[in-house]
């Protein structure tokens, strides 16, 4: 039981799922493999992988969708930047933080936005209307995008991770699910330890009687030892007690 705690227990914090998508493509524009994820939840980390050199993903809009995205109303949140030249063999994490929104994004090399290289999260329903938007949008649209990526935190409705593994640590991201589980767990040890505890007992209890009988069996051996000798020194018939005439 003890030794299954750790993976019951990682099983339970670690609920939040990293998906894959593979960044790719020769000479022409690069490609999202695949292009649209679905179902991806709250706390969910995304991993882009360069599989090739000279692309990167930047964080765009439904509306633009070749344009970096950065919310006017707030100066400090801008869209995730991975570096603009990625590569190969890098990769670039985000979270996703609030999925009240989909996430929109693109390669902001060259013109390969325009050249379909575009993509979402939670966003397969606009995957026909953002590809047309893109074909016609303008070409500078990720001039802003500082040229070795966005800092970590950055994005919006997302932020940018180091790694996923390190990303999720810390007791205040735990879902009431994995608060139920970790006491459930809990529990099972506290009845476990109350089973190892009872049972301890009851074989020192068995023991300690079986000592007990161990040395009263002695003890009598001993006395009808004694007894014996006690009897053959006596003469026979009782004489002594007998009075002389
Ligand atoms: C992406 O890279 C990660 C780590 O390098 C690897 O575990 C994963 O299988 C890769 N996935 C794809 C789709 O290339
Ligand atoms: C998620 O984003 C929406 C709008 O972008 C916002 O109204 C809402 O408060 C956010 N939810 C959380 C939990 O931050
Ligand atoms: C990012 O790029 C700028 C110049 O474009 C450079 O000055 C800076 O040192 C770079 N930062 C990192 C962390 O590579």
């Amino acid at each position: 039981m003890l030794e299954l705690l750790p993976l019951s227990l990682l099983a339970l914090v670690a609920h939040a799922v990293e998906h894959f998508i593979a960044v790719g493509g020769g000479d022409g524009a690069a490609e999202f493999n695949p292009q649209w994820l679905d179902n991806v939840d709250v706390d969910d980390f995304v991993t882009f992988n360069f599989t090739t050199l000279g692309h990167s993903v930047v964080q765009t809009s439904l509306t633009l969708p070749c344009v970096f995205i950065s919310d006017d109303g707030a100066p400090d949140l801008h869209g995730f930047a991975s570096p603009l030249s990625a590569a190969a063999g890098t990769t670039f994490s985000i979270q996703v933080t609030n999925i009240s929104a989909p996430i929109f994004f693109a390669c902001g090399t060259d013109t390969h936005c325009q050249n379909g290289a575009v993509g979402g999260i939670n966003a397969v329903e606009f995957s026909s209307s953002v590809t047309d938007a893109a074909k016609t949008s303008v070409s500078r649209g990720f001039a802003d995008v500082p040229s070795n990526g966005t800092a970590l935190g950055s994005g919006v409705l997302s932020r940018v991770v180091t790694s996923p593994s390190l990303a999720s640590s810390g007791p205040s991201r735990l879902s009431p699910g994995a608060f139920v589980g970790i006491a459930i767990v809990a529990l099972l040890l506290l009845i476990g330890a109350a089973l190892v505890l009872r049972h301890w007992m009851v074989v020192t209890r068995v023991r300690r009687a079986h000592k007990r009988t161990e040395w009263k069996r002695r003890l009598e051996k001993r006395l009808s030892q004694v007894h014996a000798a006690t009897d053959a020194a006596k003469p026979a018939g009782g004489a002594e007690d007998v009075p002389r005439m």
